[in-house]
């Protein structure tokens, strides 16, 4: 999915700043998903952890509003549109549909670590991308995410053994 680019007095080129408005909102994509998906956990999580979990996967889903925002501005910096309606993400998104008929804690927990996993995995591989495309900028936002994504795969991960 493409949109045009606006005339910018910034200084990375046209060719630069479309690549990299290319991977942001498909990241921008999967970070909605991700959030509503981990929203759905925090909603109907049920068992002996309830409380427990209910409250990490809220705090999950607040950091991902903030990436949500964070890479739709990278995007409109760069001078590109961002696209971020949940039918685009929907079609767009890196991840799975969520189970929707799961309410055990431990079956919430693996379900996130699977989707956790694949975007950390495109987190990474963007950092890398952003970086050799030059814009060093959208490289440290990657990186920025991709640290707090890593821990959180860690206390998820932590559940299950
Ligand atoms: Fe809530």
């Amino acid at each position: 999915m493409n949109a045009k680019l606006y005339d910018t007095r910034l200084d990375l080129s046209a060719e630069i700043r479309e690549k990299v408005v290319q991977i942001l909102n498909l990241t921008l994509a999967t970070t909605l998903d991700l959030k509503t998906q981990t929203k759905q956990a925090h909603w109907n999580v049920k068992g002996n952890d309830f409380f427990q979990l209910h409250e990490l996967f809220d705090e999950m889903a607040g950091e991902l509003e903030e990436y949500v925002d964070m890479v739709a501005e990278r995007v409109t910096a760069l001078a590109g549109v961002a696209l971020g309606t949940a039918r685009v993400a929907s079609q767009t998104s890196l991840l799975p549909e969520y189970p929707l008929e799961i309410t055990a804690g431990l079956d919430h927990v693996s379900a996130l670590a699977d989707r956790y996993a694949t975007y950390a995995a495109h987190v990474r591989e963007a950092i890398s991308k952003t970086d050799d495309l030059g814009d060093a900028d959208t490289a440290d936002l990657y990186t920025e995410i991709s640290r707090t994504i890593d821990k959180r795969l860690w206390f998820l991960e932590a559940h299950l053994h």
